[in-house]
């Protein structure tokens, strides 16, 4: 972990995320009743039971969209039920003339929402954020501060977890909370107050009509003020502001989340002005037909649910593919000129979620050094759902352009990775991706919480005044908690079917057991309202008795206290995600069993499993399985409770969101150093002038030479033998001039076979030979091959000479070589090469997943061929082994100068290990690569007759 004092980057950061942490509320002037004009500047923070005659302030608060990037789901709920709870409810809100989308309910308007309270008709946007489901978010992401006004709602009666089991109100709350096609913009609020609530307004007979005022003229003279935003990544806000401490300066660049083309520019400049004063914020100004098309279409309608394994419903969502795509293009556009504007040499460049896809490499393009990273929020799906994506090689692309690309858990940056190489048929490497003339390191950096301050909020007398009401209520019961949104994802009809199972196996348990379900809106809520509604009424009607009633089914949020309070008085928190990136409910539910320590049972397809192994883990499309699982937590013994429960809170309490924020950032430092080193700058030609005389200074010198494609041109690798001699021939006599010399320690390092090498080099004494990629060694002077494999398992070459049958099968003039140990399957005689090397990547993967995972093998990509050998074989490794030999025999500085050259990949580990040896002691060390490309090597050569020519020059010069 990362220390708070350690500062992680010198530069600035620059954070670029969709919505900014601020936004803009304006103070425009509203008429009276007599049509006069006001311009009221009270504050509108009062309550919500402001009665709706109170003439009020217009305040235009911007359209905003929220998202909940922290798990992936985006709810829309706001736009429909937006109206805040947090202001005046009758707050008036003006927007911007001319960007007014038809407002009918059924067809919720995506902007802005008109209504009146004042009896003149204006255009409003409440403020679309703060309704409870969201507040509730705010407090549940790390670091921010409680509001009181959150608590305000307590005076609210929440009849929510404490409903009553044995009561009849439960039979009408199910009905009256799954309300008709339209929209409830009430469901958050107190019913008696439902009258007063803008929105409502909307769908009675209110006309609505344009402003008849001139807003453009409005909009440049109204004051304004700078307000925090209730959209946006908050977990990312506060993550990243918590770090700030190790930055020398933190800024965020992102829309405002509102229209904005009515303001005039000089509007505009004294915005950023003001953001750039006092809140580090830099605001991309889009045009609104793009925010909607980006945001509302292409993400919401396209990325999101691909990302989350719901391929797009074509019919409803083609219309939008082409259009929409041009619209995130010109954000993402928006986005790159923007933070290119505003860079400095040395900053640090952070993009944020799948909103901003292709802002990387728009960003590279201009600034080719500069250090950018990019994390996904949301899952990353498998590459077969990913295909279906139109636009997949642009995204892909885009996202290449970074240094960094960083993921939740293992199994998305997997997919990443595997997507990559099926799409774009680039390499995969260990540290992620290697293109033609850099890499992409891809890493994983779960998000946590910020366990401390949630600890603070759990003291909270609040808190423990729910527990003790919980207990009581359900005294002699068990508690089974879960807090979900009603996305389908979710998986809460899942759920509710398995606990239907779980009450038919386990009828004992009848009028013991409870489970609270809080379910929240979302965007499809009607439809999977629906769905679950129906399992919750059949169950319901099945299992209760007068007195006992199994499933309390809450379609309205509760309060943080509430939430904490439930989590504490749990004996188990069920969550059954169909799919989701990182939703922290589980890690709040860790925190909050410190005392109890609890099981949780967690879905495999949530994103926290990959973290939270000791959870019991249940396949949700499973429901006996999900039924036992509820029953062996329910059973679970109390040493094996704590143990699984202390291996949770390790995991919680080390990854917070601070961490996650740290790591990421010092990662891509780091990352873009090396990368910086090893790509940027040019490697330069290497010079027979500099390496002569360290060569002929040294005492003992060991030479590492790579055979086909160095010394042996590749065209001719096959045919040398037979054809025409020449060039073999002297190469052949420069070795044996260079082995002369007692001097030089001379070693052909080679993928061939034992026999092969013995066939070409046996005649010269004093060579070391090493074979088939490092798998067995003869050193100078012996006679016998050592082997450096561990004796033993070979199964894994069954398994992997079937799977490579299987692709010869399939790609005509492909064919399979079997050395000693390794196995290679070539395709360079393919009959179509562009098939061959998609086969060979689709091969790599399947080898990889299904016997890398058994075995310990790895499949590389070399030259038209893919080879498979054991993981802990390579050059590098058996260079160690000979340099470590050389060292027992002749003591520490045994050699003084090495000298090292390859030509391909598998060659570029040992030129790490060669430059690695020139640290530490007095060798001077010189690794050459042949061709120009990106490469560990510190010089190159162009080609097979260079390295010939310097190896004589060597060779005469001793
Ligand atoms: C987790 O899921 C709940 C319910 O779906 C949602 O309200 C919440 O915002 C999510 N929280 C985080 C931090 O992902
Ligand atoms: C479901 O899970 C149970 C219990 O783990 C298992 O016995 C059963 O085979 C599974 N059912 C299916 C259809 O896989």
């Amino acid at each position: 972990m990362v220390a708070d004092s350690t500062v992680l980057t010198t530069g600035r950061l620059l954070v670029a995320t969709f919505f900014l942490p601020e936004t803009i509320s304006f103070q425009v002037p509203t008429r009276d009743k007599d049509g006069r004009f006001r311009t009221n500047s009270k504050s509108s923070n009062d309550g919500p039971g402001v009665s709706s005659t109170t003439q009020r302030p217009a305040t235009l608060i911007p359209p905003l969209a929220a998202v909940d990037t922290s798990n992936g789901a985006m709810s829309d709920e706001t736009q429909r039920s937006a109206p805040t709870s947090r202001g005046a409810p009758n707050d008036m809100s003006m927007a911007p003339k001319g960007i007014l989308p038809p407002s009918t309910p059924s067809n919720p308007p995506r902007y802005f929402r008109t209504t009146s309270s004042t009896g003149e008709a204006v255009t409003t946007i409440p403020r679309p954020i703060a309704n409870k489901a969201e507040r509730l978010k705010d407090h549940e992401r790390p670091g921010l501060p409680q509001r009181s006004s959150y608590h305000g709602q307590l005076s609210v009666p929440p009849p929510s977890i404490l409903a009553p089991p044995a009561e009849t109100k439960e039979k009408e709350k199910l009905v009256s909370v799954f309300p008709a096609a339209a929209p409830r913009p009430t469901l958050n609020q107190p019913r008696s107050k439902a009258g007063d609530h803008p929105s409502i307004s909307i769908h009675k007979s209110q006309p609505h009509r344009r402003p008849s005022i001139d807003s453009a003229k409005v909009f440049a003279e109204a004051a304004w003020t700078v307000e925090k935003a209730y959209s946006g990544n908050i977990g990312l806000h506060n993550a990243v502001n918590s770090i700030q401490g190790q930055l020398s300066k933190r800024i965020w660049i992102g829309t405002l989340g509102m229209a904005t083309d009515t303001l005039n520019d000089r509007t505009r400049e004294d915005i950023k002005a003001e953001l750039a004063l006092n809140h580090s914020s830099v605001p991309v100004f889009v045009h609104d037909s793009d925010f909607d098309g980006h945001y509302h279409q292409f993400c919401k309608q396209i990325l999101w649910p691909i990302f989350h394994y719901v391929l797009p419903d074509n019919l409803r969502s083609k219309s939008y593919e082409d259009g929409s795509w041009k619209h995130y293009v010109a954000v993402n556009r928006a986005f790159a000129d923007t933070i290119v504007e505003n860079y400095r040499q040395g900053d640090t460049i952070w993009v944020n979620d799948y909103h901003l896809m292709l802002v990387p490499n728009m960003i590279r393009e201009r600034l080719p050094d500069a250090s950018i990273g990019f994390f996904l929020h949301v899952p990353f799906p498998s590459s077969e759902i990913f295909r279906c994506l139109h636009v997949r090689k642009e995204v892909l692309q885009g996202l290449l352009g970074a240094d960094l690309v960083g993921f939740q858990t293992y199994s998305f940056a997997r997919h990443f990775v595997q997507t990559c190489s099926r799409l774009l048929s680039v390499e995969s490497t260990p540290k992620g991706i290697q293109l033609e003339s850099t890499a992409v390191n891809v890493g994983i950096f779960p998000i946590g919480i910020d366990t401390k301050s949630l600890r603070i909020k759990r003291q909270d007398p609040e808190v423990a005044q729910w527990v003790k009401e919980l207990k009581e209520k359900y005294q002699g019961m068990k508690l089974i908690v879960a807090r979900d949104k009603l996305d389908y994802i979710k998986g809460v009809r899942q759920k509710m079917l398995a606990f239907e199972r779980f009450l038919n196996l386990h009828p004992e348990w009848l009028g013991k057991i409870v489970l609270i379900q809080v379910a929240l809106s979302t965007s499809e809520q009607n439809e999977v309202q629906g769905q679950v509604s129906d399992v919750v009424t059949r169950i319901n009607s099945k299992f209760s008795s007068l007195s006992y009633q199994p499933i309390v089914f809450l379609r309205q949020d509760i309060t943080f206290s509430q939430y904490l309070g439930l989590l504490t008085a749990a004996d188990l928190c069920l969550i059954t995600s169909l799919r989701d990136g990182m939703n922290l409910t589980s890690h709040e539910y860790v925190v909050c069993q410190e005392e109890q320590k609890n099981p949780l049972v967690l879905s495999e397809f949530a994103g926290t499993y990959g973290s939270l192994g000791a959870c019991l883990r249940v396949n949700p499309w499973n429901y006996t399985e999900v039924a036992e699982a509820i029953y062996e937590g329910l059973t679970m013994k109390e040493e094996e409770k704590v143990i699984r429960w202390n291996e949770l809170s390790k995991h919680v309490c080390t990854n917070t969101a601070q961490f996650w924020a740290s790591d990421f950032v010092s990662e891509l430092v780091k990352v873009h150093g090396d990368v910086q080193r090893r790509y940027s700058i040019h490697i330069p030609l290497l010079s027979m002038d500099v390496v002569l005389p360290e060569f002929r200074a040294a005492k003992r010198r060991l030479l590492l030479l790579d055979y086909d494609g160095t010394l042996l041109p590749y065209e001719r690798a096959s045919s040398v033998r037979a054809k025409g001699k020449t060039s073999h021939e002297d190469m052949f006599k420069i070795i044996q001039q260079l082995t002369n010399d007692p001097k030089n320690i001379v070693y052909i390092m080679s993928g061939r076979v034992q026999e092969s090498l013995d066939e070409a080099f046996g005649a010269i004494d004093n060579i070391g030979l090493c074979a088939e990629g490092g798998c067995f060694l003869k050193p100078a002077g012996k006679k016998t091959w050592e082997t450096q494999v561990q004796e033993g398992d070979t199964q894994w070459r069954k398994k992997v000479m079937e799977m490579f049958e299987y692709y010869r099968e399939r790609t005509p003039g492909s064919e399979i070589e079997e050395k000693t140990i390794p196995i290679v399957w070539h395709y360079r005689q393919a009959d179509n090469p562009s098939y061959g090397l998609w086969q060979a990547r689709e091969c790599q993967n399947h080898i990889e997943e299904a016997i890398g995972s058994i075995y310990p093998i790895h499949a590389v990509v070399g030259r038209k061929c893919l080879e498979v050998m054991p993981r802990d074989v390579s050059k590098a490794q058996a260079t160690k082994t000979i340099v470590e030999g050389l060292r027992q025999q002749y003591g520490t500085d045994a050699i003084d100068f090495i000298f090292c050259v390859g030509d391909d990949r598998s060659d570029e580990d040992m030129f790490e290990y060669c430059n690695s040896q020139a640290l530490d002691g007095e060798q001077r060390v010189v690794t050459c690569t042949v061709g120009s490309k990106s490469s560990e090597a510190r010089w190159f050569v162009p080609g097979v007759s260079t390295v010939l020519q310097g190896l004589q020059a060597l060779a005469q010069n001793a």
